[in-house]
């Protein structure tokens, strides 16, 4: 049981415990900051909530040098490397050619989720799991508050400032008046179904098809567990893709002898591109899918909303010690890289996939940027340095 907040104070008040909470949380706790988190889902479920799985470099190098890279070192796989394939034709991108020697780690969202909790728990300050009604007020004020109802009563907690880590369907950036802010928006005609499958890789590194049947990506978890995508319409039904279907159409679309498991875990994800300008409204500052999201193609967001805490953790350190410039330059920080990331994911996306309807002049021309990127150091060079993402140069 927790005790009544209704006269609740912390320094930073954070909304939602996803990856982007959680760290700002961990980040702030090294900085001597007190914070209180609050997320409307239980601890299981968010440990469990399958989603992104490649973390760049610089996610990596934080993730250590904050104390949290020990299991994700010891279980996270290294790769140098992804495969374009296209007209039944596989393509090396080699990253550590084309980058200086960098790479990605292959290390579940969920597993960063689960070591991100491991260390609040150790700290004494877990999230509050499964409170309802949030609501934020007063965010023009220096005192701004968050609500909720925990166990059927109504409280409140008072904060310096308000982090809104709560994703894309959170309460924070809705509470922005709309004249406020500029929205960038676009939707994709699919979606993607996500397979996971209790089965060895068949790979040793991710592939990423283009194919006239749609996209689809082998990824993976662990020498024990694959990870699969399969574009599909944005609506479709899981249960429209037994097993038999979803494995022929791997085969077809990847041009690759799988090897079949068990599979235990089925989801669909449309595709989005949005971002909201600026990411602050008054002492609200937005951090993460709350601000913007990518489509998945580029394996961005985990990785955005990793880079966008570290600004905000920065900042709020300066403000408590005097001097607010970084709160103040948070939004145009945190953009800069966000249009890289909303271009990269935009362009993979559009190269990658079938577009319904779409017309012999397109298709011609996916196909000439893949033979471009597959068959020119430069080309590829612009994949590479994007996937395993820009560090500090941007
Ligand atoms: P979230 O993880 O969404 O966390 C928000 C939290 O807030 C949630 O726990 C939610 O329950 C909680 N919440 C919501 N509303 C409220 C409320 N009102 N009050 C309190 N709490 C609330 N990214 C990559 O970088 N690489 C990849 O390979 C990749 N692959 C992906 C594959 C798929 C299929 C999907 C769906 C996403 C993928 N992503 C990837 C994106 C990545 O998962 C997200 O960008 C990431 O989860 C963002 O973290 P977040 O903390 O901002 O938001
Ligand atoms: C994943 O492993 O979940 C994954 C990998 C690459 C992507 C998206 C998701 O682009």
């Amino acid at each position: 049981m927790i005790p009544n907040m209704s006269d609740m104070q912390t320094q930073v008040g954070i909304v939602g415990a996803g990856p982007a909470g959680l760290l700002l949380a961990h980040l702030l706790h090294g900085h001597g900051i007190a914070s209180v988190v609050l997320e409307t889902r239980s601890r299981a479920h968010i440990e469990r909530r399958i989603r992104a799985g490649v973390l760049e470099q610089g996610t990596v190098d934080l993730l250590i040098e904050c104390g949290l890279g020990e299991r994700m070192q010891r279980e996270g796989l290294v790769h140098h490397g992804i495969e374009l394939r296209f007209s039944g034709r596989g393509h090396r991108i080699d990253f550590s050619e084309l980058t200086d020697g960098r790479g990605i780690t292959v290390y579940g969202q969920q597993e960063v989720v689960k070591d991100l909790l491991a260390a609040r728990e150790a700290a004494g300050a877990l999230p509050r799991f499964e409170v309802a009604d949030v609501s934020v007020a007063d965010l023009e004020s220096d005192r701004p508050a968050v609500r909720f109802t925990y166990d059927g009563a109504e409280h409140e907690l008072r904060c310096d400032v308000i982090a809104g880590c709560d994703g894309s369907h959170g309460v924070c950036r809705p509470s922005i008046p709309d004249a406020a802010v500029t929205t960038y928006e676009r939707e994709y005609p699919f979606g993607w179904l996500g397979i996971l499958a209790e089965v060895a890789p068949s790979t040793e590194e991710l592939i990423y098809a283009r194919h006239e049947r749609g996209f689809a990506l082998h990824s993976m978890r662990s020498p024990e567990l694959s990870r699969f995508y399969l574009q599909c319409e944005p609506d479709a039904d899981p249960d429209d893709w037994p097993d038999a279907r979803i494995w022929e159409e791997l085969r077809i679309r990847l041009a690759l002898d799988l090897d079949e498991g068990p599979i235990i875990e089925k989801g669909v994800t449309p595709m989005r591109s949005y971002v909201v300008e600026p990411m602050q409204h008054g002492r609200l500052f937005l951090a993460g899918d709350a601000a913007h999201i990518v489509p998945p193609t580029g394996a961005k967001g985990l990785n955005l909303a990793v880079a966008d805490v570290r600004v905000l953790a920065a900042a709020l350190r300066d403000f408590y010690a005097g001097t607010d410039a970084g709160l103040g330059a948070y939004s145009d920080t945190c953009l800069r890289r966000v249009w890289r990331a909303e271009h990269f994911s935009w362009w993979m996306t559009s190269m990658l996939h079938r577009f319904p309807g779409g017309h012999g002049f397109e298709e011609k021309l996916q196909l000439s940027q893949l033979e471009y990127v597959a068959g020119s150091r430069a080309a590829a060079t612009t994949l590479a340095e994007n996937y395993v993402g820009l560090g500090q140069r941007i």
